[in-house]
């Protein structure tokens, strides 16, 4: 039998595991415009991905799809160049829609959307925007303060245009930075919908794949607390060693763990960092002791780690807080290390 688990690059079709009700939301639900937030290696791509698979697979979905990987654009130009680039990646979208990429080169990014959504609407269909990375509209904006209105009016089109833009909690602090002059870019966004970790029977079906005992598969899934990346990274690694209490002990200790949590970390805020802290320091701390360690304002307390625990950085049982899964329990008791981004990043982009 082959390795069954998939560590480091996105999933989707019979790769992809739970998430129905999420996807649901997105295709079925009433809104237009969609942010999801999660955590690295939360399965932000393999979302969107799975997203654009099933609207390809159906045969009653009024959308067509196209995902926009917007990483490393930096400016309006370098998002024109992605967008190129999707479409070009992407033949189905550019048969549906009746469109070739020389009917967009050389526009602005928001005259190219706009081709791109009359294209789509004249075929008959709707337009499914899948914008992953969005935290680099950061870099974008500060760029190119102008980019930000033009694409939020054209992410704003109502039903004919449906979009979908995932991020780390980092992309929050967009309109610290836009001139007070324009609406917030966030407005239509919010609330995010969270990315959260998967639920225990889907880990279970996940793990079931490599035919692993009951009992393995029951541990594997306690430690991980069904984080899907460190799910399939520990299954693939028992999947070759045979022995789960070495490979979990190692997978702790590794760099590459490290600098995946390190990352991690770095993508959220001052409070929210110190607020893990405090947690991990006492393991079943409650909210009234958290309260006096953080020293924040009880609704910023609460609002914090709710947030925390959707993403899976916390978990809470009876009013008692603990952090979300032990290997980032025992990377935070060790205490955050300088990290690489390359190590951080298997199968990702250099
Ligand atoms: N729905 C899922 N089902 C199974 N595994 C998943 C799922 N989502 C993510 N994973 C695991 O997590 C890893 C990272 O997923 P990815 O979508 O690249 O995350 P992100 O884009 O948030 O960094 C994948 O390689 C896979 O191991
Ligand atoms: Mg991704």
């Amino acid at each position: 039998m082959r390795n069954p688990f998939i560590v480091g690059s996105f999933v989707r079709a019979e790769n992809f595991f739970g998430r129905e009700a999420l996807l649901r939301d997105v295709l079925e639900g009433p809104r237009n415009s969609l942010w999801v937030v999660g955590a690295r290696r939360l399965g932000k791509t393999s979302l969107l991905k799975q997203l654009e698979y099933l609207v390809q697979e159906s045969a009653q979905s009024p959308y067509v799809p196209l995902y926009w990987d917007i990483q490393g654009a930096g400016d309006s130009r370098g998002l024109a160049d992605l967008l190129i680039e999707a479409v070009e990646d992407c033949e189905p979208f550019r048969r549906q829609a009746g469109i070739a990429v020389e009917d967009l080169e050389g526009a602005p990014v928001h005259e190219m959307l706009a081709t791109l959504l009359r294209r789509a609407v004249r075929s008959g269909w709707r337009l499914l925007l899948l914008i992953d990375e969005g935290e680099e509209l950061i870099s974008v904006s500060k760029a190119d303060p102008t980019v930000l209105p033009r694409l939020r009016r054209i992410l704003q089109k109502g039903p004919e245009l449906r979009a979908v833009v995932t991020s780390t909690r980092r992309l929050a602090r967009i309109d610290d930075h836009s001139p007070v002059a324009t609406s917030p870019f966030l407005a239509g966004l919010i609330p995010p919908l969270y990315l959260t970790p998967l639920l225990a029977p889907e880990a279970m079906r996940l793990l079931a794949r490599g035919g692993l005992e009951e009992r393995d598969a029951q541990q594997i899934v306690e430690r991980t607390a069904c984080h899907p990346f460190l799910l399939q990274l520990i299954a693939s690694r028992f999947f070759e060693s045979h022995d789960l209490v070495a490979t979990m002990e190692q997978a702790a200790a590794d760099e590459m763990v490290a600098n995946f949590f390190s990352f991690d970390f770095q993508t959220l805020e001052a409070t929210e960092r110190d607020l893990l802290r405090h947690v991990a320091a006492e393991a079943g701390r409650d909210r009234a002791a958290l309260l006096t360690a953080s020293g924040l304002a009880p609704e910023r307390t609460d609002e914090t780690l709710q947030a925390l625990r959707l993403m899976g950085y916390l978990t809470e049982t009876g009013g008692r807080w603990s952090v979300g899964n032990w290997f980032f329990e025992r990377w935070l008791r060790r205490g955050p290390a300088p990290a690489t981004e390359a190590a951080a990043e298997p199968g990702g982009r250099p």
